[in-house]
Order: structure tokens, then sequence, then C-alpha cells
């Protein structure tokens, strides 16, 4: 694996133990934000003890100096230097922040990204893989781009990996997605990061990044599935509630849209709007469907409360019609 130059910082504090492993993508970018604004505030800690303790000795009192030096009030230079240099240098802290967090936000996932559904709940981890594998551990493969979909079932929690350098916060009501690629292949911690009640220091899990393709497939097969797919939930709870009254998955149009193939589409609103159909409006389209109309239909369906995993599940079978030949 191709390693990035070593900030000089990092091999400092990872020698002093401090930093862990670099275990993605990001991790290099992220220390190297860590290691300028580290020693860019080292070097001004050092300049301003050195200038105190040299107006310290110079003004200190003597018996020959009993009144204070003339000395003036005013300089404009001066003024403009010390509100200019920093001005400079936080713009420069926010530049080279910046593009390291659009390379973590914006980076498109390379080809077949692994996709995997986090739920954070009081207090713990569920993840489910693509394959119906799911628990309280997180599969992953080095060198194949990850994306997380974070859910949470009660209050904010934060999946955070310090080895990945990497960070997200999971939240009511909403999807938040995490898009990144492991390099290492090990067993890391993760841990919440959003203080959220009681347990909140307790509510640990594991990542295990595998070697290759083959490591993973082969636990992703070994041993039985003990519940319910996220697919089979979502047909079942598409099924239970009589969606596919309305809402066909054969491709014939209804009262409402066919669901088939529609994932990822950009539909056409009423009012002219376009939407991509992704996790955050599927869940309105169940929580709230007079929100957006598709064109051409009518605002009839009334919302549906579905708990929070029955939702993932309805979005995973979403998915899976569109895989389906
Ligand atoms: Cu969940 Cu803190």
């Amino acid at each position: 694996m191709p390693r990035s130059p070593e900030p000089i910082s990092a091999l400092v504090l990872a020698a002093a133990g401090y930093l862990p492993a670099r275990a993605s993508s990001v991790a290099a970018g992220v220390d190297g934000v860590f290691a300028f604004i580290f020693w860019l505030s080292a070097f001004f800690l050092a300049v301003i003890v050195l200038a105190t303790a040299i107006f310290v000795w110079r003004y200190r009192a003597r018996p020959s100096r009993t009144e204070p030096e003339a000395s003036p009030d005013h300089d404009t230079r001066l003024e403009l230097l010390w509100s200019g240099i920093p001005l400079a240098l936080v713009l420069v802290v926010f530049a080279v922040s910046t593009k390291v967090y659009l390379s973590m936000t914006s980076s498109e996932p390379g080809s077949a990204p692994l996709e995997v559904q986090v739920t954070g709940r009081r207090w713990s981890w569920r993840f489910d893989h693509p394959g119906g594998k799911g628990g309280n551990e997180l599969h992953l493969v080095a060198g194949r781009p990850a994306v997380l979909v974070l859910a949470s079932t009660d209050v904010i929690h934060s999946l955070y990996v310090p080895e990945f350098r990497l960070k997200q916060d999971a939240v009511p009501g909403r999807y938040n997605r995490m898009t990144f690629t492991p390099t290492l292949p090990g067993t890391y911690s993760i841990l919440c990061a959003e203080y959220c009640g009681t347990n909140h220091s307790r509510m640990e899990a594991a990542v295990v990044v595998h070697p290759d393709q083959a490591s993973f497939d082969s636990w992703a097969r070994e041993g039985v599935v003990p519940e319910e797919s996220l697919v089979e939930l979502g047909r079942r709870v598409f099924t239970d509630n009589g969606c596919v009254g309305c809402h066909s998955v054969d491709g014939t149009p209804g009262v409402g849209p066919s669901l088939k193939g529609i994932w990822g589409r950009a539909e056409k609103l009423q009012g002219g709007a376009t939407v991509v159909v992704d996790e955050n409006h599927v869940r309105e389209s169940i929580l709230a469907p007079g929100a957006k109309i598709t064109a051409g239909y009518d605002d009839v369906m009334p919302p549906i409360p579905l708990e929070e995993r029955d939702i993932q599940g309805v979005i995973a079978y979403l998915q899976s019609l569109k895989e389906a030949p």
C-alpha cells in the first residue's frame, strides 16, 4: 500500500502513542490538517512565551526606574500587521481543512461501493450488510469504497472510528451518508461520539476490514441469518400495509406510480421540480406523502406511520426491485 509522506508532528505523536493507525483513504489528509494546526499553534506559543519573557525582563521594576517610560500609544502599521497575519493564517487553515472535508463528503464512491445500513439506538449499533447479514459488527473490504447510510431510532448518535479519522451523526428523522474507502485490514473500535444518555460511553461496536472481497464473501455466507433480512422485512411491510394496492412492483401504473426501477431515478413532481429517489425521499413519501407528489398522480395517499426499521426495510426492498432483471 502506498504511504503518503508522514507529517513530522504526526510522527512525533504517533511515536508517543497518541495517534492510532491510519486505516482509511482520508486519514492522511486529516492528520495533515491536524499537523498543520498543531505546528502553527506550537510556533505561536513559542513566539508569545518568548516575547512575554523578554518584555517582563525588559520592563521589570528597578530602583532607577520609578516612572513609566514614554512610549507611543498608537501604531497603525503594527495594528494592521497583527490583524492581517492572523486573518491570513485562519484563511489558510480554512482552505486546507475545506479541501480535506470536501474530499470526505463529496467524493463519489468508486465502482460498486459496499453499502451498509447503520442504525444507532440507545445504546448499541446495528449494521445490515448486502446479502442479509446483520448484527453489531460492521464488515468492510480494504480498498473497496464503502457507503454507510446512518439512521437513528431515538436520539442523535455519532459513528466514530478513530483509525478512519471519520465521524458522522446518526440523526432521528433522516438518513446521513458516510462515504470513504478503508485501506488497512484489521479490526477497529466503533465509538459513539455524541452524548446520548446513560450508557453513551459503552455504545461500542467493532468494524472488521477484510483484506479482500473473498474473505468478506465467506464471512457473509457463513452461518445462518438469525432473523429476516432487511429486504424480506421490507417486502413483508410492503404487503402487510397494502402498499401494493396502489403501487405495483412490475412497472404497471396504478393509483400511484409503480415502484419498479424507481430507486435512484430522477422523478418529475407536480409543479415541475424533480427529485432523486433516495433514502430521504422514500422516508418522506411514507411519513408525509403529500409533501412531494409525482407528476401525473393525485395527492391521495395517507401517511403511513412506520417504525424506523420498517422504513429501512422498505428502502432495501425498493433497492432490490432495481437490481432485479
Ligand atoms: Cu450513542 Cu452516544
